[in-house]
């Protein structure tokens, strides 16, 4: 690895210090035996007790041994995981990303992978097909067609198997809520093999993750490797890599170069909330294990520096000191494990730095580690060499200390020479999609070789796994063809070996058809400066203008006006003139420009329509694990706990309206000019409202766009009452008189009823009561089913019955029972749900759950365009997030025409920037430059 960036010290430096200790106590044992001086000092001695003496003199080099690689793993002629059934794979005219040169090397040519080990990259010599014997017969050739190949993804901070998915109370062993203070436990032990998630994130071209007990405890337990493929054996263990050897006995060769251990702490808010402790208290609870960890290291270290300077007597009747609930923390001081830290805030990275240097130990990463681009200078400060970071793309705010979180953190984290991983965090993030990671942290100006290798070779050396990697020599087989660049928008795994295994089914891949050139990076400086100087939190209010001049326009593209639909107005516009918020003149803007008004580059962009964000609680929370920041939940009637105050009254989304929340100022600034929001309530939720996320308050005239939307409402098989007692109520709702004038606009097919709902029975049982409704009152009931993850099961049925659906979980995870017959998309099913639901003819939109994502639906709209093989176009994905969902929520005014100015690049890939909003509902024009 060249780049100083990137500076690895190899871990094969550390073996042949290790092999030496052990070659030398050895040598000292073998002497101490035969030669007449020192056989003359044990000579009084019983052979059982040398043999004693010799175990505890091994045991003490041992204690010293420093983990790497096994002995002779380069020169490994099959893989330590080789089984019986491994066909050698020759893949043939590749784009081969190998990790090597700071992640600048490219190499184009092929790769031969044999018993589970890359033999050869790049050039394979046909006198090593010899030598190996390997003749047509018994080679696979792939042809990758000139496709991108990298290492296999690695993601440092999983969950997989110690959840499961779907969720289920008989595997919840993601943690354990005993004591803060837990190093004994071990992920190992919860580890189930059952969880969809293992073949979901293979097909995400994932294959080893570290398997983190969660963050509940201050310390949580050690942690384990794993690659995820399915073994013959079947067992949890088989899954490992290099696990310790003490995993499986408690006697084994100590002359072996020792494994690295793995091992969680976590600080801040999560064991605050499970304990009911302060950080204080944290901040103990790490001192006290700690030293109890030391005390046991330090009476180790005098027994054996007894036994080593040969003053037996005095420790006659004593044995090592030992204790099997602090000897994993006591192997934290002697630096023999890698510690991932859940740390977020200045605060707790502080709390660990001195930690570290208190008790003289080091930190492999700091994880989520929200602030730590902050804190550049105290991350240098950890004992033994600055951690990696592992972090999230653009998952933040959802609790206090996320709030500060970045999206410029990978960047700014790398130019100041710290190593950078993005991680899930499965389920938090599906690990599938943690490539997808890496590409956003691209787009937001992290180097692209950095981006490549934040997933592979760094958290593969930042779990002590490094010699591994596709990036040195004799290393295993695991790797990923991409169906476009890797650090494209939807870049989907072809075929992923695991151990030289391929793991997805050979058939007829339908996998998204992306660019094979890396995407252009946009000009971010200014908001990176400026997150940086505001500590996290950048003024994010636009700058609005009356006039402005677009130049270097290509496509502009319009609400079409009446009913439905996106035009293309000009493939090549060249100039346009807006005022007003409205568009004033198309390339004829000489007259215009006159005028003093603003000219804004656009750089070949693009003026599309404003997206339409619906599905979170935008506008009405801003941090949601923290109640004094929201609107708060709505009473469920089913529950009992409905307030008579109330009347019978249905919530009004708009009376909780907060406007300038960073989440709704951030969707404006990536193109959504109205947000439809709902009050957030299990079973009863009530009326749903559209406003302008560019509005300051609620006052500016227009800033509400739509009072009054739809009723909305939830059926789950997760609410504490049961499904079938929900759609009593909801029959009794509609069948029944009187109630809230909603009710009785939906009753008469005035208003959408939306459901929020799963499961395809329940969307059947639904579909059964609109049908029972419609004949017993002989009005038509508009239902629109939003979430609908197994609405693929009855797709012609919904058609059918002319019910719209809202997906709001755009990458399908099965996270519930009553989700979890997904369609999972390419490149394990052809079709995925938005596609599968437009050919059956289904009015489909899409939607989001968490508020963060709001600002990324224009990607999201460019998944389902990139992943459906040419299945739709242009208009019908822009139409996703704008005309089909507001038919799906029954808006029947004629929106505004905002439209989005977007610079350079293609607005359906990590490539375009949005500069401004052109808004007729405020009348004006807000621009982020
Ligand atoms: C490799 O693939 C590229 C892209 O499909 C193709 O243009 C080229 O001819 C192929 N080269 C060989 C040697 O097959
Ligand atoms: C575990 O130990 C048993 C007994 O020594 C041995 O047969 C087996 O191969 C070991 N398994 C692993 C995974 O090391
Ligand atoms: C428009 O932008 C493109 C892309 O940046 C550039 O190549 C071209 O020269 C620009 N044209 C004008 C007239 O500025
Ligand atoms: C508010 O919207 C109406 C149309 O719905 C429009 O006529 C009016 O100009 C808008 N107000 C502003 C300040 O743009």
């Amino acid at each position: 690895m060249g780049s100083s960036s990137l500076a690895v010290r190899p871990t094969s430096r550390r073996l042949p210090r290790s092999v030496l200790l052990l070659t030398t106590t050895l040598v000292l044992l073998i002497l101490s035996q035969s030669s007449p001086f020192i056989s003359s000092v044990f000579s009084h001695h019983s052979p059982q007790e040398l043999a004693h003496r010799s175990q505890i003199l091994t045991k003490c080099a041992y204690t010293r041994a420093k983990p790497g690689p096994p002995l002779h793993f380069h020169a490994r002629t099959q893989s330590d995981r080789y089984t019986e059934n491994m066909k050698p794979v020759l893949v043939r005219n590749a784009t081969i990303w190998t990790a090597a040169n700071g992640g600048h090397e490219v190499l184009t040519g092929d790769l031969l992978m044999h018993r589970g080990l890359i033999k050869a990259v790049g050039n394979v010599p046909l006198t090593l097909l010899d030598e190996l014997e390997l003749e047509s017969t018994n080679l696979e050739v792939v042809d990758a067609n000139g496709a991108w190949v990298t290492p296999g993804i690695v993601d440092l901070h999983s969950h997989i198997g110690v959840g499961s998915a779907p969720e289920l109370n008989g595997a919840a062993d993601t943690n354990s809520f005993k004591a803060p203070i837990l190093p004994w436990l071990r992920s190992v032990d919860g580890l189930n093999t059952h969880d969809a998630s293992y073949e979901l994130a293979i097909a995400g071209g994932v294959t080893t993750a570290q398997i983190l007990p969660g963050s509940a405890n201050n310390i949580g337990g050690q942690a384990f490797i794993m690659k995820l493929r399915p073994t013959t054996e079947r067992s949890p263990s088989s899954m490992l890599l290099e696990p310790p050897y003490t995993l499986n006995g408690s006697h084994f060769d100590h002359s072996l170069t020792p494994r690295w251990r793995h091992m969680k702490h976590a600080c801040g808010e999560n064991p605050s909330s499970v304990y009911g402790i302060t950080r204080l208290d944290s901040g103990w609870n790490f001192r006290a294990a700690y030293d109890t960890a030391r005390k046991l290291r330090d009476a180790q270290d005098d027994f054996c520096a007894k036994a080593e300077s040969g003053s037996w007597d005095d420790l006659s009747e004593k044995s090592f000191p030992e204790d099997l609930q602090w000897e994993s923390l006591v192997d934290v001081l002697r630096g023999r494990v890698k510690l991932s830290v859940h740390c977020y805030e200045a605060v707790d990275l502080d709390g660990i730095v001195r930690l570290t240097n208190e008790f003289e130990f080091p930190v492999a990463s700091f994880h989520h580690a929200g602030e730590t681009y902050l804190v550049p200078e105290l991350l240098k400060k950890t004992w033994g060499g600055t951690p990696a970071i592992a972090l999230f793309a653009s998952n933040f705010r959802k609790k206090r200390e996320a709030y500060r979180g970045s999206e410029f953190a990978p960047r700014v984290l790398s130019e100041h020479g710290i190593n950078v991983v993005m991680k899930s965090d499965h389920p938090v993030v599906n690990s599938r999609y943690l490539l997808h990671e890496a590409a956003q942290a691209h787009y937001y100006g992290l180097d692209p070789a950095l981006a490549l290798l934040s997933v592979t070779y760094t958290p593969a050396t930042a779990m002590g796994m490094g010699h591994r990697d596709l990036s040195v020599g004799g290393i295993d087989a695991d790797i990923v063809i991409w169906s476009s660049h890797p650090l494209s928008l939807a870049s989907t795994p072809t075929q992923v070996y695991i151990d030289g295994i391929p793991q997805l089914s050979p058939l007829d891949h339908y996998v998204a058809k992306g660019p094979s050139t890396l995407p252009h990076m946009p000009d971010f400086d200014a908001e990176k400066a400026a997150t940086v100087v505001h500590e996290g939190l950048p003024p994010l209010e636009p700058r609005s203008v009356k006039g402005v001049l677009f130049a270097n326009v290509s496509g502009l593209y319009t609400r079409s006006g009446g009913s439905s639909g996106v035009v293309q107005v000009s493939e090549n516009a060249g100039a346009v003139g807006v005022e007003n918020g409205r568009v004033v003149c198309i390339d004829q803007c000489s007259d215009f420009a006159e005028g003093s008004v603003e000219m804004v580059d656009l750089e070949g962009g693009t003026i599309a329509p404003g997206l339409t964000s619906f599905g979170a609680s935008l506008g009405i929370s801003e941090i949601r694990l923290e109640p004094s920041t929201n609107d708060g939940r709505v009473h469920n009637p089913l529950d009992g706990d409905l307030p008579s105050v109330l009347g019978g009254k249905v919530i009004r989304a708009q009376d909780g309206l907060m406007f300038g929340g960073r989440n709704l100022l951030l969707a404006y600034r990536g193109g959504i000019t109205t947000a439809i929001t709902a009050p957030s309530g299990t079973f009863l939720q009530g009326i749903s409202s559209g406003f302008s996320p560019g509005a300051a308050h609620a006052r500016v005239e227009n800033a509400s766009i739509l009072d009054e939307v739809a009723f909305h409402v939830a059926v789950s098989m997760n609410a504490k009452a049961g499904v079938s007692t929900q759609i009593a109520a909801l029959r009794n709702m509609l069948f029944g008189e009187g109630g809230d004038e909603v009710l009785r606009r939906v009753r008469k097919g005035e208003t959408t009823l939306v459901v929020d709902v799963e499961n395809a029975d329940i969307m059947a049982t639904l579909l059964r009561l609109k049908d029972e409704y419609e004949a017993h009152s002989g009005e038509k009931l508009r239902l629109t089913f939003s979430g609908a993850t197994e609405a693929h099961l009855l797709a012609h049925e919904i058609a059918r019955a002319g019910v719209s659906v809202i997906v709001t979980q755009s990458k399908p995870f099965p996270e519930t029972w009553e989700q979890q017959r997904i369609l999972a998309g390419p490149p394990i099913t052809h079709e995925s749900l938005v596609t599968a639901l437009l050919k059956a003819g289904v009015n489909v939109a899409i939607g989001i759950v968490d508020e963060y994502n709001a600002r990324n639906t224009r990607f999201e709209v460019g998944w389902f365009l990139r992943t459906s093989n040419g299945a739709i176009g242009r208009t019908t994905a822009l139409a996703l997030a704008t005309t089909n969902l507001e038919k799906a929520l029954g808006v029947q005014r004629e929106m505004p025409q905002d439209l989005v100015a977007f610079r350079g690049g293609d607005v359906f890939e990590f490539e375009a920037k949005v500069v401004g909003v052109i808004s007729e509902t405020l009348g004006r024009t807000d621009l982020f430059v």
